[in-house]
């Protein structure tokens, strides 16, 4: 079987049908190279006899794109080749675009990266209209550009402008939106309508002139010196900068690939843009970023952490306790992957006002044309809003979003257990009180187990699946499909205090306040967090969570280490949180004062106070950038090693996914422990030892980081 099936109509038209062998996907590999040159060869030969072609796909997804298995592996020696290979991939589907015979894709699934630039290197462009099915050049989110000429055909195709979202941030589309922008040309209601279109475009069109003509080629919105365009492009690297942070290569060679590539004829600008297509394939933030978000991601979706022999479970009724902010969110992604929920409060008042949370979501789905008034109600109609645990009969697990306090869970614990069908589950979303101790109220230890959301539910991806002592293998397989039949993402961490994220998270905001005790000025500290690569400073961060929180947590730390005979070393960062609630009655965001001023208009500033209360003018000028920049991903690279090292963690896929959708851990990075790969294990330690003598013991290089460095092995 090969890859591309050749069959000559008796009509004169060619259907290249792409079926690669053995693969549920088509992918560019060398295997789909191969069978190209050979069909451009075969074409070439029997154009005479061709009228025009059509290219489709024998898969679901018309083309999943690049093959990210094979261009992980390309280093910094195999360049030349890497090149010379993509060069030639290219001058593949030139031949084809510049034969003299009209080409279309008949585009039944969805097309993404290389499958779309397939798609933009026809004459033509007809996609099933069903709006499942998705059109982008996602390569940017891997730390990639789209190296197979969209960064060429796109621009001259919509625009600089126009292309620009697509380029740099990955947007997909559906096929109307396609439509809209340009990218595709027509929409098909069927299987047949498709080819029918395809066939009435190559009658209508039997000389295609080749496009992207050497002279005198217009861009739409204009070439790149005309002076309104100019003028945008003058301060486009600046914006961008802006928004990368300086962190992230790829959206700034894209920008060059496509406006360095506009300026010269369309083979000159393909060159270029293999040239950087290049060095982002072989620099290391795309290696994290690929390594991360496609092999781990998929490792984890593939079973990741679940426990094996233990069958797929498939989730019917859910009950959720609690319809506040977190209970509301569950609810709304439990019911939104088809499952039906009973969402019970103190009184029905508060359920229905939970479920109204899921009311909103919805309408503002139906406003932007994202699903019909018939799918909100569907959705909305699975939801039971209850005051009655009656109602939670037959459910296969029930998950407490009551308020954090453990007499108050060990009730509704006691309550809700003997409703739940024969092996049903009891979760808790605590964020703070440790598994084995809530599962003490339970009747049945081995069925109860923790099931962290992360605040927004809708939109936070990760849901951290927490172990306690007695909790058996069984539950937490089938906790762990629940998570993946909410489209969720589970990580797997054995009980702790703060468990995995709110551990490393905790090591995070209390740095930053610890700079603020040593002097240095706020701003710095907030841009240090962001230049880094996390989404916001860790004082704004504080101040979210709350400081009287965080005082909280810290009292309970500090009982627990007491109690089990350990001797509790203050953090510096707590001097600093006392003086801000107690002396200068500043709680956070949720009191209106923290870190930061909340005017009732305008956005939100620093505390102009905090520089005479902490700053020290002389340590605020003497600190490096580089140094505090460190000191926010290395204590956090630290502490996730100490989860490893202590078995709170249970794999590095979960140290560096957890870490990056759990707390915005810089995404650049490719995780927490893939910072240390990056960095380079010995290296790490010896900067760590460094900081530790500089800043304090928190820095120093646990063992398990110690004995990676001494073998130089990278963690795997
Ligand atoms: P919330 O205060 O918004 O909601 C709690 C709800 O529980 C209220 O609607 C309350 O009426 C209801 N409730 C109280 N007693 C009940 C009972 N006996 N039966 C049924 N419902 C009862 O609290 P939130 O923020 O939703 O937090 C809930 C839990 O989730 C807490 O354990 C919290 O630590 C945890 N959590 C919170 C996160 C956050 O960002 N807020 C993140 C992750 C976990």
């Amino acid at each position: 079987m090969t890859a591309i099936r050749y069959e000559l109509g008796a009509d004169q038209i060619l259907t290249l049908t792409i079926d690669m062998p053995g693969q549920s996907a088509n992918t560019m590999n060398s295997v789909f190279r191969d069978a190209l040159d050979a069909t451009v060869e075969k074409v070439t030969a029997d154009l005479d006899t061709v009228r025009g072609i059509i290219i489709a796909s024998a898969k679901k997804t018309f083309f999943a794109g690049g093959d990210l298995n094979e261009l992980h592996k390309v280093t910094r020696d195999d360049a030349k080749a890497f090149e010379d290979m993509v060069n030639g991939l290219k001058a593949a589907m030139r031949k084809l675009e510049t034969c003299g015979k009209p080409v279309v894709a008949a585009i039944n699934g969805s097309a993404l990266g290389g499958g779309l630039e397939l798609c933009l290197a026809c004459h033509h462009r007809v996609v099933l209209d069903d709006d499942k099915i998705q059109l982008g050049l996602p390569e940017v989110t891997l730390g990639l550009l789209p190296g197979g000429g969209g960064t060429q055909r796109l621009p001259r195709m919509i625009g600089l402008e126009a292309a620009f979202p697509f380029l740099m941030e990955g947007k997909k589309v559906n096929p109307k939106a396609a439509l809209k922008a340009g990218i595709v040309d027509e929409l098909a209601s069927s299987a047949d309508d498709l080819i029918g279109k395809a066939r009435a475009f190559i009658e209508a069109n039997p000389g295609c002139q080749q496009p992207w003509d050497k002279k005198g080629f217009k861009l739409p919105g204009g070439a790149p010196h005309h002076p309104a365009m100019a003028q945008k492009l003058a301060i486009a690297p600046a914006m961008l900068k802006q928004k990368t942070k300086g962190c992230y290569p790829a959206p700034e060679r894209i920008l060059s690939a496509a406006v360095e590539g506009c300026q010269v004829d369309f083979d000159n600008g393909s060159l270029i843009e293999t040239r950087y297509f290049t060095e982002l394939v072989i620099g290391q933030v795309a290696k994290n970023m690929t390594g991360t978000f496609w092999f781990q991601l998929n490792a984890i979706k593939a079973g990741g952490s679940r426990p094996q022999g233990v069958d797929r479970a498939s989730f019917s009724k859910v009950g959720v306790l609690g319809a506040g902010m977190m209970g509301a969110g569950i609810a709304y992604a439990t019911a939104a992957r088809g499952i039906d929920v009973v969402l019970k409060d103190v009184s029905v008042e508060n359920a229905e006002k939970g479920k109204g949370y899921s009311a909103n979501l919805l309408s503002k789905k139906v406003s932007r044309k994202r699903m019909t008034e018939e799918q909100k109600d569907t959705v909305l109609n699975r939801i039971k809003a209850t005051d009655s645990a009656d109602d939670l009969a037959g459910c296969d697990l029930v998950i407490e979003a009551v308020f954090e306090d453990s007499n108050l869970k060990a009730r509704v614990t006691q309550e809700a257990e003997p409703k739940l069908v024969g092996n049903g589950i009891f979760a808790s979303n605590t964020s703070t009180i440790p598994i084995t101790q809530l599962a003490n109220a339970s009747a049945r230890a081995e069925n109860f187990i923790g099931l962290h959301f992360f605040s927004p539910v809708d939109k936070m991806q990760l849901v951290e699946i927490i172990v306690g002592e007695k909790t058996s293998d069984e539950t937490l397989a089938r906790a762990f499909d629940y998570v993946l039949q909410i489209g969720k993402i589970p990580i797997v961490v054995n009980d702790s205090r703060g468990f995995f994220t709110s551990r490393v998270f905790g090591t995070f905001v209390n740095e930053g306040i610890a700079m603020l005790a040593e002097g240095i000025h706020p701003t710095s500290i907030e841009n240090a967090g962001v230049l880094a690569g996390m989404p916001v400073g860790p004082l704004a961060i504080s101040d979210e969570v709350s400081l009287t929180l965080m005082q909280h947590i810290r009292a309970q730390s500090r009982k627990d280490t007491e109690a089990a005979g350990g001797t509790w070393v203050p953090h510096p960062a707590e001097a600093v949180i006392d003086t801000m609630v107690e002396t200068q009655g500043r709680k956070g965001k949720a009191a209106g004062a923290g870190f930061y001023e909340y005017p009732q208009q305008g956005k939100k500033f620093l505390w102009p106070e905090l520089e005479t209360l902490f700053v020290d003018q002389e340590k605020a000028t003497a600190t490096r950038l580089q140094d505090l920049k460190d000191r926010i991903l290395f204590i956090q690279a630290i502490e996730t090693v100490r989860c490893l090292e202590e078995g709170v963690l249970r794999s590095i896929e979960d140290a560096n996914i957890g870490s990056i959708f759990g707390i915005g851990y810089a995404p650049w990075t490719g995780g927490a422990v893939q910072f240390i790969n990056h960095y380079g294990v010995r290296a790490f330690a010896t900067r760590a030892a460094e900081l530790a003598k500089q800043y304090g013991s928190r820095f120093t290089p646990p063992a398990l980081l110690l004995e990676k460095a001494e073998s130089n092995t990278p963690f795997a």
